[in-house]
Order: C-alpha cells, then sequence, then structure tokens
C-alpha cells in the first residue's frame, strides 16, 4: 500500500497523465477488494470513486506535508474513503449533546498528584477489549460506555469481558437513546443501572442495525449502579481519573476529514472545535512522545483505521477536539 501510495504521489504531481489515471483506477480497485466495497448500482460506483478520488488527492497532499515536517499524523485511505464527511458526520457520528446541568455534580474522589504516572496505558493491564467496527450505525455512544464499563469489571472480577453495544442499542429506546440513529453516554448508564445488568457480547453479539430486545439475565456480564462527570474542559482531573480509575467515556469532535482519515500519529488540528463534539469514544490512557504529551483513544471503527483502531490525540492543548468537554465513568 505504501508503494502504491509513494508510486501515486509522483505520478499525481506529473499531473493526472494517462499512466497515472491507469495506476490511479489501480488504486480503486484494490482499495475496493481489501474493503470487501459492492455498490448497488452505475451511478452509485461513479459517485463513490469520485468521492474516493478527492480524498486519495487530500491524503496525498496531507502526507506530503506531513514528510515536510507540517503535520504530526498521517492520514490513510481507510474503508471510510468512499464517503463524504457529511455522510460520516451523519451515520457513524451518533452522539447527542448532553446538558451537564442534567446532572448533579457526581463527587470525585481527590487525587494527590504526585501519585499520578506520567503515562498509562490500560491495554497493558487487560483492561481493554478488541476493537470492533461498529459499522453503518451511529452506535459509537453504546462502543464507548460498554467500553468503560469492561475496565471497571475487569478490576472487579479480574475478568476482561467484553459487553454488548447491541443490547445497548437494542434495550434502551426507553431512556432516551434511539439505537442507531445515536444516543447518549449517560442514557446507556441509565439504562444498565435501571436494568440491573447487561449481556457479554458473546451472548449478544453485535448486528450493525437496531433490533429487538432480547437482553437476557443469563447473558449478564457488566452491571453499574451510579455514574460520573468530570468537569468540562479540564484535562488535569481527566488524567488524574484515567490514572485512578480505568478507561473513561469521552466525547470528541471527530467532524474533520482529517479524523475520519486519520492514519497514525499524534492528531494535532488546532481548528479542532472543543464545543462540536459529536463522535463517542474511551480514552484508555495517555502518554508524552517526542515532547508532545497526547491522549491515547480506542475507537470504534475497526483495526484498519487508524493505529490499530486506535488514535493519538494532543494533550494539553486547551482540550483540543472537546476530549475533555465531556467524560465519564461508571462505578459498580
Ligand atoms: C443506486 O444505488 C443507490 C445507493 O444504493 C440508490 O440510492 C439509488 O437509488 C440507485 N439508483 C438506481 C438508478 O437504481
Ligand atoms: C463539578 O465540580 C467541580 C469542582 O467543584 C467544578 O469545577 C465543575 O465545574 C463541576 N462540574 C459540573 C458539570 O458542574
Amino acid at each position: 500500500m505504501m508503494h502504491t501510495l509513494c508510486a501515486m504521489l509522483l505520478l499525481v504531481s506529473l499531473d493526472l497523465s494517462h499512466s497515472s489515471s491507469t495506476a490511479l483506477r489501480k488504486l480503486w480497485e484494490d482499495w475496493t477488494v481489501k474493503h470487501h466495497k459492492v455498490y448497488d448500482n452505475q451511478t452509485e460506483v461513479v459517485f463513490r470513486r469520485a468521492v474516493w478520488e478527492k480524498n486519495v488527492l487530500l491524503v496525498l497532499r496531507h502526507n506530503q506535508e506531513a514528510s515536510a515536517g507540517k503535520h504530526s499524523f498521517r492520514m490513510g485511505l481507510n474503508h471510510l474513503a468512499d464517503m463524504t464527511a457529511e455522510e460520516i458526520n451523519e451515520k457513524l457520528n451518533g452522539l447527542k449533546l448532553e446538558d451537564p446541568s442534567n446532572f448533579r455534580n457526581g463527587s470525585l474522589k481527590e487525587v494527590s498528584s504526585v501519585s499520578i504516572p506520567q503515562s498509562v496505558d490500560w491495554r497493558k493491564s487487560g483492561l481493554v477489549s478488541p476493537v470492533q467496527n461498529q459499522g453503518m450505525c451511529g452506535s459509537c455512544w453504546a462502543f464507548s460506555s460498554v467500553g468503560a464499563l469492561e475496565g471497571q469489571m475487569k478490576k472487579r472480577t479480574g475478568v476482561l469481558v467484553p459487553l454488548s453495544p447491541q443490547n445497548l442499542v437494542d434495550c434502551s429506546f426507553v431512556d432516551g437513546n434511539r439505537g442507531c440513529r445515536g444516543g447518549f453516554i449517560s442514557k446507556a448508564f441509565g439504562y444498565i443501572i435501571r436494568n440491573q445488568g447487561i449481556d457479554s457480547e458473546s451472548f449478544y453479539p453485535y448486528e450493525h442495525q437496531n433490533g429487538k430486545c432480547r437482553y437476557s439475565v443469563t447473558g449478564k456480564a457488566g452491571y453499574c449502579s451510579d455514574f460520573h462527570i468530570l468537569p468540562y474542559g479540564d484535562e488535569k482531573t481527566l488524567k488524574a481519573v484515567v490514572a485512578s480509575v480505568g478507561p473513561v467515556s469521552v466525547a470528541v469532535n471527530a467532524m474533520l476529514k482529517s479524523f475520519h482519515l486519520y492514519r497514525g500519529g499524534l492528531y494535532n488540528v488546532p481548528s479542532c472545535n472543543p464545543r462540536l463534539t459529536n463522535h463517542a469514544v474511551l480514552v484508555v490512557g495517555y502518554g508524552r512522545d517526542q515532547g508532545q504529551d497526547f491522549w491515547l483513544v480506542k475507537n470504534s471503527w475497526g483495526t484498519t483505521w487508524g493505529e490499530d483502531g486506535f488514535i493519538r490525540i494532543a494533550r494539553n492543548k486547551k482540550n483540543l477536539c472537546g476530549i475533555a468537554s465531556f467524560a465519564v465513568y461508571p462505578t459498580l
């Protein structure tokens, strides 16, 4: 893939000559096979290819600039590369905005800064389940909340059991969620509290679409009694909580093309507005790399996105992308 891209870069810089359009067709064919793309009709193929070509040029230009030191991250042609930004934001980024004034300010344990490590990666302690792909369903809120609960359950029981986002998608309409059309992290926890449990992923597998609620206590693998919302925009508290509690559900601004096609590196886009959060993800750690602080974040867009499904977002950059705008964790 990298070789093809490098070759493409040369061809594109030679203007789109005959040989480059052949190379472009080859790249398109390889990409559609790799990502199992099947389109309904020829109109759709033409449209998708045009969107994809725009993204190819965007990615090539960005990565050229990254090589020149202008960006700290690279972009790539992942499975979302045939979609427009509007489509991705409409179909995948289903986080509903919460009004913090609706919540009592859950008491946060005071954590002394002396005991907070320089870096944390909860994957190493087995608190993070494998990355999944939400597909064309706005269920990010369900993946984010089960992720936080899985960490707490593992700490309590010693076993990491992936929990069921589908359970939340199908069963929490009453709590104010809308399945694949979006939902709230707080209302996901609200359902688990009210329902007195959530099933495991293996008992109630993910289906990429709304279904009939089939919760059964037989498959119950998680529970929670309360959740706590962190103060708005406070990255210092978020760090302390991630270190002392475990993975934390957060909202982020995932509206930009650079986020959709993120391939790897430190995501630092100053224009990523902290107030426009539309996607739920899971902070599973933090650290510092080449003098830059970052948050280690698990997404639910499969492992071909980002760094095996994860993204490192710049930390201590004034709440970049709203990483600390709405952070919440459950208690058992
Ligand atoms: C082609 O497929 C698209 C996407 O599935 C659909 O919206 C459109 O109506 C189809 N057009 C024709 C002519 O069948
Ligand atoms: C919660 O309390 C903290 C500390 O007292 C405060 O800084 C923060 O703004 C409060 N958060 C909310 C959502 O009211």
